[in-house]
């Protein structure tokens, strides 16, 4: 495809974008079946986008800028672990763990053995620790199991571990820590018993900072707690890249996993950084949680692109925010389980895609990644639903709801999913100045008071939304919905023309973090700003407990 025809493709979207925003979404539906033909199944999860404010030949021509891009290509080159992590010089071959073992073996060659190799290391250990074969220094059964990480190593333990509570099956009680706060390091040690925990320590590179020194304290402390010399090599599990700064450590080579270089951090849950949650659901739904990614895999890899579930979530997402100019995205789980999503969907997108200049290294001319945020449903609609409904923004969202609930108590279930449904409407009906006088003037109000109340009632409507189906909350449909975003933002970033797969920004920040460390402790930056070393003098001299 030459030049010319991109661009004739591109400006065709923009002179469609142009009616789009002057039209009713609900408009839409006068013309066919929409809900029926505005709708794709995948992997056992059903994709409702009627309430999208686009039609089939705008959907059309987003597809033929996709395929002017590269998008069938760059799918392929991804499976085929070609290194299209061009700044780290990677490949990306997150899925093959999830693929069956010829497929690791056509892919990876030799490497196919190590990660079987991890594979079963890993299922052992659950094995081990569950049936008591593995035992503390002081030889007991572990009661609990302490996980230190941050990040891609702790976002998709947390959103599976809290999605999957109903399927915690081994007893062991799982504990997340990530933030470096003292606060809540102690949180976390004042309920745990040194003698029978066991501390899982996740950092693919070893070096971040939060990470270890959460881990040296937590050393500290079980070594207080368990003088037994054996304590660390008995009780402590890491996965890393690093080996070599794990062993320094004092994890014992037995207890380090591996991790691959083709792993990204936040695409690493189906990795050896899985372990804590299969120590917490057990081997079996572990391998279920795999397998759903992978039904989302095989659909992504083999059905057409109009039928395709990531493809079309990802080019509603290039319509929303680079022709509709939609600059954020709402997550919002109907879902009690599904609470942490919108916290690992805002490292998933905004660490991927949040970026301004092309595989290139060319500026970018267009906006990439929105502003994700959200919170279980029906929360939501008592935080920012009131800016959602009634500011100028126009925001979409992604309503996930599971039509069956998770607990006894079926009537909630269905007040819950009636929010969920009512929102996304409401969204995008809105009320009309003229349907608010209406309303009131069935009142008791005069006609000056209606006059003066009618405008402050009235609601934008024509939000777009995408409402998502699980069956039910299960290891299966956890796997296949996180592989499906997965996948979403690998094709948003394949079109914004970027690498989705680094994330030299987190630089920075840490660098200067550092700095300002040993400002604290004395030594002089000059560099940093006076707002910070007045900042620093402030926090040297206050009162310290
Ligand atoms: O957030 C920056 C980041 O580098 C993530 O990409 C990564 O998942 C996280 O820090 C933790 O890194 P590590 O697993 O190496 O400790």
């Amino acid at each position: 495809m030459n030049h010319r025809e991109k661009c004739d493709t591109l400006h065709q979207l923009e002179t469609l974008a142009e009616t789009a925003k002057a039209r009713n979404i609900a408009d839409l539906f006068n013309q066919g079946d929409r809900a029926s033909n505005f709708c794709v199944s995948a992997a056992g999860l059903f994709l409702d986008y009627s309430k999208q404010n686009i039609n089939h030949h705008e959907l059309a021509l987003l597809n033929q800028q996709a395929q002017q891009v590269g998008l069938s290509e760059g799918i392929k080159a991804m499976f085929l672990g070609e290194k299209i992590n061009n700044t780290e010089n990677r490949a990306v071959l997150h899925t093959l763990l999830r693929a069956p073992a010829q497929v690791k073996q056509q892919v990876l060659g030799e490497q196919a053995d190590e990660v079987a190799a991890t594979e079963l290391q890993m299922a052992k250990i659950v094995d081990d620790v569950c049936q008591g074969q593995m035992l503390s220094a002081s030889g007991k059964t572990f009661s609990d199991v302490l996980v230190l990480g941050i990040g891609g190593s702790y976002y998709g333990i947390k959103v599976a571990l809290t999605a999957l509570s109903p399927f915690h099956c081994t007893g062991l009680k799982v504990h997340v820590l990530a933030n470096v706060d003292g606060a809540a390091v102690q949180q976390k040690l004042d309920n745990l018993s040194a003698e029978t925990t066991l501390v899982v320590v996740i950092s693919k590179t070893f070096t971040t900072q939060e990470t270890l020194l959460n881990a040296s304290t937590v050393k500290c402390w079980m070594l207080d707690k368990c003088p037994q010399a054996q304590s660390i090599a008995r009780q402590w599990i890491a996965v890393s890249t690093n080996i070599r700064a794990v062993t320094d450590f004092g994890i014992k080579q037995a207890h380090i996993l591996p991790m691959w270089d083709w792993v990204g951090g936040r695409f690493s849950l189906w990795s050896a950084v899985g372990l804590p949650l299969a120590l917490a659901i057990g081997n079996q739904h572990f391998a279920a949680l795999k397998a759903g990614a992978y039904a989302m895999d095989q659909h992504f890899q083999q059905a057409a692109p109009e039928q395709n579930m990531p493809v079309i979530m990802a080019l509603l997402g290039i319509w929303n925010r680079n022709f509709l100019a939609c600059s954020s995205l709402a997550i919002l789980p109907y879902d009690h389980s599904l609470r942490a999503l919108p916290g690992y969907l805002q490292q998933l997108d905004m660490e991927s895609n949040g970026k301004s200049v092309a595989k290139s290294g060319e500026k970018l001319s267009h906006a990439t990644a929105p502003i994700v945020f959200g919170q279980e449903g029906t929360n939501g609609q008592h935080a920012f639903m009131q800016l959602m409904h009634q500011s100028d923004e126009v925001i979409p969202a992604d309503f996930i709801v599971a039509l069956q609930g998770a607990s006894e108590h079926p009537e909630h279930h269905k007040v819950l999913v009636a929010n969920c449904f009512g929102q996304s409407e409401a969204l995008m009906q809105g009320k009309s100045l003229q349907q608010v006088v209406s309303e009131l003037e069935q009142t008791a109000l005069s006609a000056d008071e209606i006059a003066a109340l009618a405008p402050h009632k009235t609601m934008k409507g024509n939000n777009p939304s995408n409402t998502l189906l699980l069956p039910s909350t299960t290891p299966t449909s956890l796997g296949a919905l996180l592989a499906l975003y997965e996948h979403k933002i690998f094709v948003q970033g394949l079109v914004w023309q970027l690498n989705p797969f680094d994330q030299w920004g987190v630089e920075l920040g840490k660098q200067l973090g550092k700095n300002i460390l040993s400002a604290m402790e004395g030594q002089a930056q000059p560099g940093l700003s006076a707002s910070s070393q007045a900042l620093i003098a402030k926090f040297n001299h206050s009162e310290r407990h």
